[in-house]
């Protein structure tokens, strides 16, 4: 049997500066994944952090990394062919069979945009599993924007509806200005019934734009989020992330709100 504690070293083919402080790491993998999933990443001496998957392809997974910190730094400086540890993949991850049949509206904010990547371009790839698709992107700055390649033909797309906003708006990058919440109203939703939103981000972003959301008509039980609390394990043994009698690392990172709304420390 499989130790769940052990990492396995994985060669990385591509590093891709996103930012001045994020990367995307593209990896050398072969175990199967669901979108919104997460992974131990470590350096061996230094220490280990959970990640979550950008994206995914045959023989590959993307993790794209913001460098704050002692065991990210350390990630930093590794190169095209070197290798890093990962072990996982662990956590629920979104289930396609969630949205499929639905509109679906994604909103993320800054790196809150990597665990969801995945699954717009799976619905972007696949436009008739939804009734619609449409995706609310935020960050702080233009120079903060993440895929900027992506997002760009995102918002050329016939199949999605691309809001993108930056807080504050200092280049040309053409796009909106204001936060997130500014443009939850922007959003058409055609059926109340018939919808379901993701939202993606730092915690106070998550929260404002669900209560956004909420007082356009959508119901709580149709709104997602996915939880970066901090882990340590990442399998339910150590109870670093449990919130009253929930293993954040076991049922989530992601929650419909219904649950997530009371999971506060
Ligand atoms: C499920 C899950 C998924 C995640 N996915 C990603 C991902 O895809 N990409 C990614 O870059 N990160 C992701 N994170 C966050 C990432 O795990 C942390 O940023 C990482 O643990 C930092 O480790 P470190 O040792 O480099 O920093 P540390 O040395 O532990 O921290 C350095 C300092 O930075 C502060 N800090 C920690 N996190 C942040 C933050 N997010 N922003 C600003 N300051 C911070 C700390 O408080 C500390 O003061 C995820 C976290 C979880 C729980
Ligand atoms: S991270 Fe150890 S129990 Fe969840």
């Amino acid at each position: 049997m499989e130790n769940s504690f052990l990492s396995k070293k994985y060669k990385i083919v591509q590093v891709t500066p996103e930012t001045e402080i994020d990367y995307t790491y593209r990896v050398e993998y072969d175990k199967p994944v669901v979108h919104g999933q997460f992974l131990q990443v470590s350096i061996p001496t230094v220490g280990e952090c959970p990640i979550s998957i950008s994206d995914f392809g045959t023989g590959f997974i993307d993790l794209t990394i913001r460098h704050i910190g002692k065991v990210t730094n350390e990630i930093k400086k590794l190169k095209a062919g070197d290798y890093i540890h990962l072990r996982g993949p662990y956590g629920n991850g979104f289930s396609l069979d969630s949205y499929r049949n639905k509109q679906l509206i994604v909103s993320a904010g800054g790196t809150g945009l990597a665990p969801v990547k995945s699954i717009i371009k799976h619905f972007l790839n696949n436009p008739d599993e939804v009734n619609g698709l449409d995706v609310l992107i935020g960050f702080k700055t233009p120079k903060d924007i993440l895929f900027k390649g992506e997002v760009d033909q995102w918002t050329k797309s016939q199949d999605m509806n691309v809001i993108l906003t930056v807080d504050r708006n200092d280049s040309a990058w053409a796009c909106n200005t204001g936060f997130i919440t500014d443009f939850v109203s922007h959003v058409k939703v055609k059926d109340f019934d018939n919808v379901e939103v993701i939202i993606v981000g730092p915690p106070i972003m998550m929260s404002c734009t669900a209560r956004e959301f909420i007082k356009l008509g959508i119901k709580e039980e149709n709104i997602w989020v996915s939880f970066e609390r901090n882990m340590s394990c990442g399998v339910g043994k150590c109870g670093h992330c449990k919130i009253d009698e929930t293993y954040i690392c076991l049922e989530g990172p992601v929650f419909r709100y219904t649950k997530a709304k009371t999971l506060i420390d």
